[in-house]
């Protein structure tokens, strides 16, 4: 990969956040730019090459208000009896915006899985299930950012899988949905990278750094 080619891609990379405020309610998002992106998606890596992704997109008004209401539900159970740190209250403001404003924005984009992993999945189950779809989650929102659409990663509503299956004629047995991704525009003044704490890292054995 040429330098500009592996800038493009860090700037994407690092400029691809959980976009909430900044999504632009008033501007649909084009259905073949989001299957333009989902094809993207499905490029990303899975065990065994088993690519057992399906998505759900809804766009319509009244769909989006029935899975809102469970995402409300799911988000209120998150945040009961949470007392946030000065600095997760400026993201747990931004989540309640998200969540007031879901039936509002333009495309709620369903991850799902078919497969239901059993109560007590060992540590490798889990590693290869959500291992084999979160992938395509991340390539998904990455190729939506660079055309200058924002979205998130949620899991709120998933306390109310079973009803949101309901809504959607989702088999519940036979599917796991993973994560809902809101999707819309960005507003002009969305830029900027994220912010995060250097990952520690070790070399060739836990602790050392050399
Ligand atoms: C597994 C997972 C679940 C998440 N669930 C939610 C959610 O339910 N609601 C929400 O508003 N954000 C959710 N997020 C978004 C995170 O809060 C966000 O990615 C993180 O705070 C970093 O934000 P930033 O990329 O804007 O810095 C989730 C992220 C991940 C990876």
């Amino acid at each position: 990969m040429t330098q500009s080619g592996s800038e493009n891609v860090d700037e994407a990379l690092t400029s691809t956040r959980a976009f909430r405020r900044k999504l632009d309610l008033t501007r649909p998002v084009e259905r073949d730019v989001l299957e333009e992106c989902l094809n993207v998606a499905t490029h990303a890596p899975t065990g065994s090459n088993r690519q057992a992704w399906q998505f759900v997109v809804i766009d319509d008004h009244d769909t989006k208000n029935a899975v809102a209401q469970f995402y409300r539900k799911g988000f209120a159970d998150n945040i009961a009896g949470r007392t946030p740190t000065p600095d997760q209250r400026v993201e747990l403001e931004s989540a309640a915006y998200l969540a007031e404003h879901l039936h509002e924005v333009p495309a709620l984009v369903l991850a799902c899985q078919r497969g239901r992993l059993p109560e007590d999945a060992s540590a490798k189950q889990l590693a290869g299930f959500y291992g084999s779809v979160y992938p395509a989650v991340w390539s998904f929102m990455v190729a939506l950012r660079s055309r200058s659409i924002g979205s998130s990663i949620t899991t709120a509503h998933l306390t109310y899988e079973r009803e949101v299956a309901e809504i959607l004629g989702i088999p519940y047995d036979e599917v796991t949905q993973v994560a809902l991704l809101p999707v819309g525009y960005l507003k002009p003044v969305a830029g900027g990278r994220s912010r995060r704490k250097p990952a520690p890292l070790h070399w060739n054995s836990w602790g050392s750094d050399c």
